[in-house]
């Protein structure tokens, strides 16, 4: 940190900034939720079911509640008294829609039909392998083709016009279905929580993308109230989604800590990772697209079935973007729901948007094709100038500039569209393309800001920080607003008692703590202003607070300036280079510190937002190269161009569609979990045979950010970036796989069963 030279004042807006947790992390000296530990804590092991449905016919804990170190065994017969109520879904809920031990039904393989808490982690191993469960066992149902028993049953969340006689009319028409499997969210920090109980509440370590929803939510389950609940989520080794609700394993933890008395520890690991704690659910989209011959789509269709468990109603609603994406009079939506013998899904990076794109996106590369018409151009030709499934303009949208810089970058115009037609070093090359698109929203935050007696500055906000860039970006507004260097500036995060901040979800945390943080400070710095101007024998004693600022933690006076009104630092021209320090103000007035509060005022109330459709967009050019002799593929290189507002940190945003192309990559190529058709146990549940991408795999990546503040989201004019950059990936990937090798793949993964059958066979 301290060998960067980073812009100061203002100039810290939009300055690659390095993380200032990231040394925290890289020494291991941040604690995560499992990474608590206490003199008397407990350890807490699951049994799982080994069927995927039926019922308990008998399970005998007698042997496990006698293996040494054993002190707890509870099962669905002995946890009556431990809920107190259970949530309807009021301002959070549970990712499972049932607590666990709630009966003896078996709904999914992995299912937790036991917890055996002990001394130690081991001692609580050999106790959950000492239950003895006996099922009545019924055939599971992890069937892929989601149509086959599909009840017709489809609910239509858009339409316009009449895209039935459309299509029927239209002189070029692509209808093809598109399906995309189940793929596990796997951060690197699994889930896992120590609950301590202390006579009257609970405090909660757990791995979490909400500390205030999991607060509610928890409180709710447990029986206590909301003050007595406190959930803790200081660093967060990410969770794409999967964190967003608490899961099974926090209840039950905390239902042990309380029985017991003492802290309770409950690991998620690896392997239970894909069967408890969510995933992406399996998709299959038909797409129908109407087009004239000269490429202006007439009609778009998009009927998708999503698949959930038994215990939830959980959608992938793969259409959100598809009414706003392109200018088209005539369009459809659908949706249906489809129950499988598995765990409850969960939003998973980019839900809806990452599946759903690559059905329309891929349609819409299959239609360029049709039409013999570049897939650029033709975006171009039919992108929409507002957002025509809602009849509103748009806040801001580049999305055909994203194209424009992508093609250019890649060098598109060199790209001949006949299959297998492009060559180098001895490989063919295919090219791709395909658009993204994001919410974006300004939700509520509120965040506190102190200027601290001995010159340090403190932010605190009951948000956390998955690994975001969301603690470094509280301290660039804190220096923006004040000039205080980033080593004296601390940020306090991920603890639910903190004043109430958003979910890392939805990519809406930057858009949300922005107002609130930059109110504070604004605020704070104000108050500062006036103590300077008032407090006899301070140096600025008499002078008008409007005549004063701060620069470099400095109170200064403004020289040669009209009298502005408003506070913020504003780049040092004309400010006088003595003044006094902050803290000396402080000292001089008697004061223990300025404490301001800022709220931010959501955007669904806010008038001026609400008559505007507020999204990111964006656009990935991908590379593959084809090695027919071998039957090898390789992407070569992914340009990812985003609009996404203004970027605040533009090396953790580039981070951001980075780490989302990868997973994009993972999406196209590798990631499927499958079930065990017998007993629904996912069979490739672990990192040998669940393949994600590794250093080895990964192409050229290049991030581009058109930079255009959306001055309607907030007053810096930043969107959220965290889940876009995975759209859009796997159908540029797909279509580059096409380009090189004569297969088109609407199935994903891409396998080497799919590329076997190029014809593309001599380079
Ligand atoms: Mo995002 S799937 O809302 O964490």
């Amino acid at each position: 940190m301290a060998t960067t030279n980073l812009s100061q004042g203002a100039g810290i807006i939009g300055a690659a900034v390095p993380r200032i947790d990231g040394p925290l992390k890289t020494s291991g000296t941040a604690k995560y939720a499992v990474d608590h530990n206490f003199s008397n804590l407990a350890h807490a092991v699951a049994v799982q079911s080994t069927i995927g449905k039926g019922r308990i016919r008998s399970l005998d804990v007698s042997a496990a509640e006698k293996t040494p170190g054993v002190v707890l065994v509870l099962h669905h017969g002995n946890l009556q008294n431990v809920y107190r109520t259970f949530p309807h879904q009021q301002d959070g809920s549970m990712a499972e829609t049932r607590p666990p031990f709630d009966d003896d039904k078996i709904y999914y393989w992995g299912q937790y039909v036991a917890l055996v808490v002990a001394e130690t982690l081991e001692q609580a191993r050999a106790g959950a392998q000492a239950v003895r469960v006996e099922y009545d066992v019924e055939t599971p149902d992890v069937r892929t083709d989601l149509g086959a028993d599909f009840d017709g049953r489809r609910e239509s969340s858009w339409k316009r016009g009449d895209p039935d006689k459309a299509l029927t009319e239209a002189p070029v028409v692509i209808d093809e279905t598109y399906v995309t499997p189940v793929e596990t969210h796997n951060p690197m920090e699994m889930h896992g929580t120590v609950a301590v109980w202390d006579g009257e509440g609970f405090t909660l370590y757990d791995s979490s993308q909400g500390v205030v929803g999991h607060r509610t939510v928890m409180s709710e389950v447990l029986g206590v109230p909301r003050e007595n609940l406190r959930t803790i989520s200081r660093f967060v080794g990410s969770g794409f989604g999967g964190k967003l609700s608490p899961w099974p394993q926090a209840t039950l933890a905390a239902a042990a800590a309380r029985v017991l008395n003492r802290p309770v520890k409950f690991s998620v690991d690896r392997r239970m990772m894909f069967s408890s704690v969510g995933h992406r659910p399996r998709t299959q989209q038909r797409i129908r697209l109407g087009a004239t011959p000269d490429g202006k789509l007439t009609a778009i269709r998009h009927d998708f079935l999503s698949e959930t468990s038994l215990l939830d109603d959980f959608v992938e609603h793969c259409g959100e973007q598809t009414p706003f994406l392109y200018s088209c009079p005539n369009l459809e939506v659908t949706t249906g729901m489809v129950r499988r013998s598995v765990g409850t899904p969960a939003p998973m990076r980019g839900p809806g948007a990452v599946p759903g794109l690559f059905a329309l996106e891929s349609a819409m590369n299959e239609l360029a094709i049709k039409l013999k018409m570049d897939p650029v151009e033709l975006r171009l030709k039919n992108d929409a100038d507002r957002d025509e499934g809602k009849n509103l303009p748009f806040s801001s949208r580049h999305l055909k500039e994203c194209y424009q810089t992508g093609a250019e970058k890649i060098g598109w115009k060199n790209r001949t569209p006949e299959v297998g037609s492009m060559r180098r070093n001895g490989k063919v090359i295919g090219m791709g393309v395909g658009g993204a698109s994001w919410g974006a929203a300004r939700i509520p935050c509120t965040a506190t800001f102190e200027l601290c007696p001995n010159g340090r500055v403190c932010v605190r906000c009951a948000t956390q920080d998955i690994g975001t860039g969301t603690y470094t970006l509280f301290a660039q507004i804190a220096h923006e607003k004040t000039g205080v260097p980033l080593d004296r500036i601390d940020v306090f995060l991920g603890d639910s008692n903190l004043p109430d901040g958003p979910t890392s979800g939805g990519s809406m945390v930057t858009s949300a703590i922005l107002p609130a943080a930059a109110a504070a400070a604004n605020q704070a710095v104000g108050r500062l202003l006036n103590v300077a101007a008032l407090t006899p024998g301070s140096p600025f004693h008499g002078a008008h607070p409007d005549s004063l600022t701060v620069a470099d933690g400095r109170v200064v006076t403004k020289q040669g300036q009209p009298q502005v009104v408003g506070v913020s630092y504003n780049g040092g021209a004309g400010l006088t280079a003595n003044g006094l320090p902050f803290e000396d103000v402080l000292r001089m007035a008697n004061l223990s510190g300025i404490t301001a509060t800022g709220k931010t005022f959501p955007s669904f109330e806010d008038p001026k937002t609400k008559g505007y459709s507020m999204h990111s967009f964006g656009a990935h050019f991908a590379e593959v190269e084809w090695d027919p002799e071998i039957a090898h593929l390789r992407v070569s290189r992914i340009f990812s161009i985003f609009d996404c507002g203004r970027i605040i940190n533009t090396k953790a945003g580039a981070n951001q569609i980075l780490g989302a192309a990868v997973m994009g990559l993972g999406m196209s190529l590798f990631e499927e979990t499958r079930y065990d058709s017998r007993t629904a146990q996912p069979i490739n549940g672990n990192f040998a045979d669940y393949l994600v991408p590794t250093c080895a795999d990964l192409p050229d990546l290049d991030v581009t950010f058109l930079d255009y503040p959306d001055l309607l989201v907030n007053e810096y004019g930043a969107r959220g970036i965290g889940e876009i950059g995975m759209a859009g990936v796997a159908p540029a990937i797909t279509d580059a796989v096409y380009h090189a090798t004569g297969v088109r793949v609407r199935a994903l993964p891409v396998r080497i069963e799919d590329l076997l059958k190029s014809k593309v066979i001599e380079v």
